[in-house]
């Protein structure tokens, strides 16, 4: 048994995340985090809302709230939609805890007494159309790199590099589009990471076994010692983390936040001391401290690839720089872009599925096997409705479903309903478990690896090994020559209902839970010896025929969504 620290990006705080940021993300997290506990690991799973910056302050606005109060009630929706996904976070924190308070003030006070945080007076983009400054991210223009027209002031999203309004070619504020913007004269804390190059290198150097896409983004920055630029942590803004030391306001940054990509990785950390401040758990420490026993904790990260810069470069930074035994990353796991149906995602524009249409339509079960069979692993990949059409109906309708309703049916019909007893297992049967146990050891082997399609692939196959058999062994017909070799059947294919459950519940908790609760097998335990798990619900147990798993969507339902969820401006 070991101990495994998992966190997903935090996502921002305005708004409901459409599929695309969920399976960059909480998703494939939640399934790692779940199998990990059915190993029998200790598994401490955090996320948290992300709540600072401009976004929010702008949403709230919009919303006509106060931004505190906006974001109490965004994290409330959002806490529901990660319960209706059955995300199983040990806790879903705020970035906006007194707790991030605290640990973000004591980290720049860290990296001051380092010598890594230096004062730098610059001039900023000021809109006074707006009447403020302009946050990066509300800034676009032309990315400098590569000509991009929609870059970010902070970063584009065509190539992830990491920007400074300054660089923008032809930028105009995204509040109000104006674009006769000036600079104005502001003093600001830069982390001095420039001076933490080595270090850094170094550190990067020895992470094993990280994943291509993270480590090319990371050693791309690195490299150009572009990533490495000194980086202003703070803000004129109302909204954030106020910058002090020590109880006291910095000298000279009276009035300013700090940046909310500082203070968003260290919530990872607060939202250990908001999950004992809950309740849930007492010692966080623990799980992030190097001398208080995180040591043994393997920590791996989940998130997109725009996320992998700050990952891999600014906040370890933060805490190598702040030169305390805190936990760094063991493992990253980036994602590609989720695209929707021959175009991007779009919040503005309405384009997608959003998580809340998403369960107003169908339960969380289907969204979770097709976008984790289908998770942007290697490439970026897309979501049609034809192929989660394809997929829902044939791999949860036609395999699994039907494998658990057809013998599950049978036996009440025949047998009644428990476990038949006589027969034994011939050569099929011995085949049949001879398969299910190889394919059971190469899906763990994928599901350590964090290989999420190979993984579903491994398991598909493994439902399909179900169905080839009874479709082969033919009970129904078996059972007018030889209803005693039809019960051992029987008996095996209800045995492999349990089975299916347990090692399916990590992509589709609730259907798990259902066959679980049908066979009557309450427990979630990882089957170590296949052969012993496909044997132990013995004759004379009592099931009950549960009720249909799945529900084939049709033509009409997906032609509907389809329009439904095409946008609705351009
Ligand atoms: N909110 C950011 C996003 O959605 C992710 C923040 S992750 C953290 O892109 F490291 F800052 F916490
Ligand atoms: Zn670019």
């Amino acid at each position: 048994m070991a101990r495994h620290l998992i966190t997903s990006a935090i996502p921002y705080i305005n708004g409901i995340k459409h599929l695309g940021n969920l399976v960059g993300s909480q998703l494939p997290a939640d399934l790692y985090a779940r199998y990990l506990r059915t190993r029998g690991h200790e598994v401490l799973f955090l996320c948290a809302t992300d709540e600072h910056g401009t976004p929010a302050e702008i949403a709230a606005k919009k919303a006509g709230k106060p931004v505190a109060e906006y974001c109490a009630e965004m994290h409330e929706v959002q806490a529901k939609l990660a319960e209706g996904f059955r995300l199983s976070f040990d806790h879903f924190g705020r970035s906006s805890s007194p707790q991030n308070h605290a640990l973000t003030q004591h980290f720049a006070a860290r990296l001051d007494d380092e010598g890594l945080i230096r004062e730098v007076s610059e001039t900023q983009m000021y809109s006074p159309t707006d009447g403020r400054f302009l946050p990066d991210r509300y800034i676009e223009g032309t990315c400098p790199n590569c000509g991009f027209d929609s870059a970010r002031g902070d970063q584009c999203d065509n190539c992830t590099k990491q920007l400074d309004p300054a660089d923008l070619i032809n930028p105009h504020s995204t509040i109000s589009g104006a674009t006769d913007l000036e600079m104005r004269e502001t003093k600001h804390l830069y982390l001095r990471q420039s001076a933490m190059k080595d270090r850094l290198e170094e550190w990067i150097d020895t992470r094993e076994g990280w994943p291509v896409l993270t480590t090319s983004i990371a050693k791309k920055w690195l490299g150009d010692g572009d990533g490495l630029q000194d980086r202003g942590i703070t803000r004129d803004l109302d909204w954030g983390v106020p910058v002090m030391k020590d109880g006291a306001p910095w000298p000279g940054m009276e009035g300013k936040v700090f940046y909310v990509w500082f203070d968003a990785p260290i919530e990872y950390i607060a939202c250990g001391a908001e999950w004992v401040e809950a309740g849930k758990g007492d010692d966080w420490e623990r799980w992030w401290r190097t001398d208080k026993g995180a040591d043994d904790v393997t920590y791996t990260q989940f998130m997109g690839k725009d996320n992998v810069p700050f990952h891999t470069l600014s906040f370890p930074a933060t805490i190598l720089g702040s030169n305390e035994p805190w936990k760094l990353v063991d493992y990253i796991k980036s994602f590609n872009y989720l695209n929707y149906d021959g175009g991007q995602f779009s919040t503005s524009r309405g384009r997608g599925v959003f998580m809340d249409q998403a369960l107003e339509i169908l339960p969380a079960d289907y969204w979770r096997w097709w976008l984790l069979s289908r998770a942007p692993e290697t490439s970026d990949s897309e979501f049609t409705w034809e192929a989660f059409q394809t997929d829902v109906n044939k791999d949860l309708a036609d395999v699994l479903g039907n494998f658990v309703s057809r013998i599950t049916k049978f036996c009440r019909s025949k047998f009644g309903e428990a476990v038949p007893e006589g027969g034994a297992p011939g050569d099929r049967e011995a085949a049949l478990v001879e398969e299910i146990t190889r394919r059971t050891a190469a899906y763990a082997g994928h599901m350590d690896r964090i290989e999420i399609r190979r993984a579903a692939a491994e398991l598909r196959a493994i439902w399909a090994a179900g169905n080839e058999y009874l479709q082969a062994a033919a009970p129904w017909t078996t059972f007018k020559t030889d209803p005693e070799s039809a019960a051992a059947q029987v008996r095996l294919g209800l045995n492999l209902i349990a089975l299916y459950a347990r090692l399916s519940a990590p992509f589709i908790p609730d259907a798990a839970a259902a066959m679980l609760a049908a066979m009557n097998a309450p427990d979630t335990d990882w089957p170590d010896d296949v052969p012993a798990a496909l044997a132990a619900l013995p004759a004379g147990h009592a099931f009950t025929v549960p009720d249909n798993l799945f529900t084939k969507i049709t033509d009409d339902q997906r032609a509907e969504w389809a329009e439904r969820f095409a946008g609705v401006r351009d």
